[in-house]
């Protein structure tokens, strides 16, 4: 079936957003932390969840709780619908073409290691080159490095510049007729540098190498065209994107996919079975072996539409404004030092206060009701590029207002007045 690409288009995408009314689906948002009202700004590493996505789970288990593909009865047959239908928004989100195209995972790390133990496994081989950046989720790490160990393929890494902007021209060193697989994220976690990622794509396709992207941290920001990058695969995770954990996305070009071999065995991704020959199932169904994350999947189809319904380039406008603000205001104290002063970024902040460990930063942050990340986000490479081992990481996203940053630059200037 072909996915119909009109449905990403919100009518109201000119009308500013209702920060008040979005932040009240959000019931989390009205708790407190240390007796003050909660500051969240740790999206980057996971959001939170509307209403629309936790009842969606609720329903499942008090009105059709069932395994999926397997029952003719009633529950199953109601089940099945919603967890599909959840594949269908998900294909629209990103606009692939077909829904097949969509393979359930667990989050965007499972994503990466199928594709690495599948396509790579097949397609890679002694002297073969791997292009990565330096920005990279160690997700989109090791799952290469452990394919160059079983292959005796070559890591390759492109670097960044002093601002965090990954340089093109140097990939374009890289590139040769030894490249297999470029994978690369689309918009950073640690930095927030938004990678030119329709660029890359057509280059790496000049030598014949696929593309993988890894959308963990711009799915949820703007609005995403798979067909427009022409990337060979693309991988997110629902719990970054207002849906539970736990569930996420593998996206693959359809003939790619029908050439990989199968990345586990088990029932759903089998037509038959003997001992004598294993026959595998279509797409999606021959990556998706085992019961799935079935109320996940379903949870992720409401937070696609609980985004689609306020639309994408509307959350885009209102978090560029946030970071703008977020950045003028952090660059007025003079202890701090941004990491990471990309040409185009997501909302996204790390920073480090000269003297002062970003886990003390974080710990004094928290006694405030300030919720922050602290530590190397899961990106060594990125902090060692920067010559530190840690950042102080605010991460901000549209139910996050100005009132808050405010907060968060309040309690920042608390942590030094602490350690002067
Ligand atoms: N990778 C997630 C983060 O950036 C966990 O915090």
């Amino acid at each position: 079936m072909t996915v119909n690409p009109s449905q990403t288009v919100n009518q109201s995408e000119a009308i500013p957003l209702d920060v008040n009314r979005i932040r009240a689906d959000f019931p989390i948002l009205s708790r407190t932390v240390n007796g003050k009202p909660l500051v969240y700004l740790d999206n980057a590493a996971t959001t939170q969840k509307p209403t629309k996505v936790i009842d969606a789970v609720k329903n499942v288990y008090e009105s059709m709780n069932a395994n999926i593909h397997r029952g003719v009865h009633r529950l199953s047959v109601e089940t099945t619908k919603a967890y599909e239908n959840a594949r269908l928004q998900a294909a629209r989100l990103i606009n692939a073409e077909k829904h097949t195209e969509i393979i359930f995972v667990r989050g965007a790390t499972e994503g990466i290691n199928l594709v690495a133990q599948t396509f790579g496994r097949k397609q890679v081989g002694e002297g073969d080159e791997i292009i990565v950046s330096n920005l990279e989720h160690h997700a989109n790490i090791v799952p290469w490095q452990i394919l160059c160990e079983q292959t005796g393929a070559q890591l390759k890494v492109v670097p960044v510049d002093d601002d965090g902007n990954v340089l093109v021209d140097e990939y374009r060193k890289l590139l040769s007729d030894k490249t297999r697989i470029v994978a690369m994220l689309q918009s950073s976690n640690a930095l927030g540098t938004v990678v030119p990622v329709e660029e890359i794509t057509r280059l790496a396709h000049e030598y014949g190498a696929k593309v993988l992207i890894d959308g963990s941290q711009s799915v949820q920001h703007n609005a995403v065209d798979v067909r427009a990058i022409d990337c060979d695969f693309f991988v997110f995770s629902g719990h970054k994107m207002y849906a539970p954990s736990g569930i996420g996305v593998l996206y693959g070009k359809e003939s790619l996919l029908l050439d990989m071999p199968p990345y586990q065995g088990g029932g759903e991704m089998i037509k038959s079975v003997t001992f004598e020959q294993t026959i595998y199932n279509d797409l999606p169904h021959k990556f998706e072996a085992g019961t799935p994350n079935i109320e996940g999947a379903i949870g992720l189809g409401a937070a696609i539409e609980y985004l689609q319904g306020i639309g994408l380039s509307r959350i885009a406008a209102y978090e560029k404004e946030l970071l703008e603000y977020a950045t003028a205001q952090l660059s007025k104290i003079p202890e701090v030092r941004l990491i990471g002063t990309a040409r185009e970024k997501v909302s996204v902040l790390s920073f480090v206060v000269e003297g002062i460990h970003p886990h003390d930063i974080g710990t004094i942050l928290d006694q405030e009701g300030v919720a922050i990340r602290t530590g190397h986000h899961c990106a060594q490479p990125t902090m060692q590029r920067f010559g530190v081992p840690a950042t102080a990481r605010a991460s901000m996203c549209f139910y996050n207002t100005k009132e808050e940053i405010d907060r968060l630059v309040e309690a920042v200037q608390t942590v030094i007045k602490v350690f002067a």
